[in-house]
C-alpha cells in the first residue's frame, strides 16, 4: 500500500511539473542584467558567451541600420534583420525584430522560424498574410495599415503585397536568433542538392519538372 501511494505521488509530481512547464513556456529568467554577445570568444555555448560587463557600452544595444531594403530581386521583398547578429546586447534576451519592405506584388515567400513566434504590424500598404497549422488549416487575412497579425512559432507563413504601392512592416520575434527556412529554397536550392527522386515523389510529379524548378533557383 505504501509503495502504491509513493508511486501515485511520483506520477502526480511528474504530471504537475509537465503541465506547469507547458503553461509557463518561455525563455528562462536571466541571472544578470545582460549578457552581451562576445563574438570573439572561443567558448561554445547555447547562444554566445558574455562580454566582460565592464567593457559593455550603449553601442552594444544599438543598430543604426533598419533602413529600407532593396526589393529589386526575384521575390520583390527584402527582410532587414535586427537580431543578436546585428545587436550583440540581445544575447540571452529572447527577442528581436525585422523590417520587411515589399514592392508591388512582392512576396516574403512561405518560410518558418524554428525558434520564434512573430508579431507583425503593417506600417504602410496592404498585405495578404497567412500561416498553415499542423492540421493543414490555412489561416489568412488581408491587412491594412496599422493592422497586426501573429505567426505562431515554427509554422509555415508568408506575406504578399496586394496593394497599389510599396508596403512596409515591422515584426517582433520571440528569439534573439529566430532562424529562417524559406521552404522553396530549402527544397529546390539546397547545397548539396536534394535528390530529384525525393522531390518528384513528394510533389507527385516527374523529375523533368523538378529539374525545371531547380533551374529557376540557379
Ligand atoms: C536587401 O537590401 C539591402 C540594402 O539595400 C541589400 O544590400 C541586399 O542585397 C538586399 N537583399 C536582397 C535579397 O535583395
Amino acid at each position: 500500500m505504501a509503495g502504491y501511494l509513493r508511486l501515485t505521488l511520483i506520477f502526480m509530481c511528474v504530471f504537475m511539473f509537465s503541465c506547469s512547464e507547458r503553461v509557463m513556456g518561455r525563455d528562462p529568467d536571466s541571472l544578470q542584467d545582460f549578457c552581451v554577445a562576445d563574438k570573439q570568444s572561443k567558448v561554445s555555448v547555447n547562444g554566445f558567451s558574455c562580454k566582460d560587463p565592464k567593457m559593455v557600452s550603449a553601442e552594444d544595444f544599438f543598430f543604426g541600420g533598419l533602413r529600407r531594403g532593396d526589393t529589386n530581386n526575384a521575390v520583390g521583398s527584402n527582410v532587414t534583420a535586427a537580431n543578436v547578429n546585428q545587436i550583440p546586447g540581445l544575447n540571452t534576451l529572447g527577442i528581436s525584430l525585422v523590417r520587411i519592405d515589399y514592392a508591388v506584388d512582392g512576396i516574403n515567400p512561405p518560410h518558418t522560424h524554428p525558434r520564434a513566434t512573430e508579431i507583425l504590424v503593417l506600417l504602410e500598404g496592404k498585405l495578404l498574410v497567412g500561416f498553415i497549422d499542423t492540421t493543414n488549416k490555412f489561416h489568412s487575412k488581408v491587412l491594412e495599415k496599422g493592422d497586426v497579425f501573429v505567426f505562431p512559432k515554427g509554422l509555415l507563413h508568408f506575406q504578399q503585397n496586394v496593394g497599389v504601392g510599396d508596403a512596409v512592416a515591422i515584426a517582433g520575434l520571440s528569439s534573439q536568433n529566430p532562424g529562417v527556412q524559406v521552404t522553396a529554397n530549402s527544397l529546390f536550392a539546397a547545397n548539396p542538392s536534394m535528390p530529384d527522386g525525393v522531390l518528384s515523389k513528394a510533389f507527385r510529379s516527374d523529375k523533368t519538372l523538378v529539374d525545371f524548378i531547380k533551374g529557376k533557383f540557379m
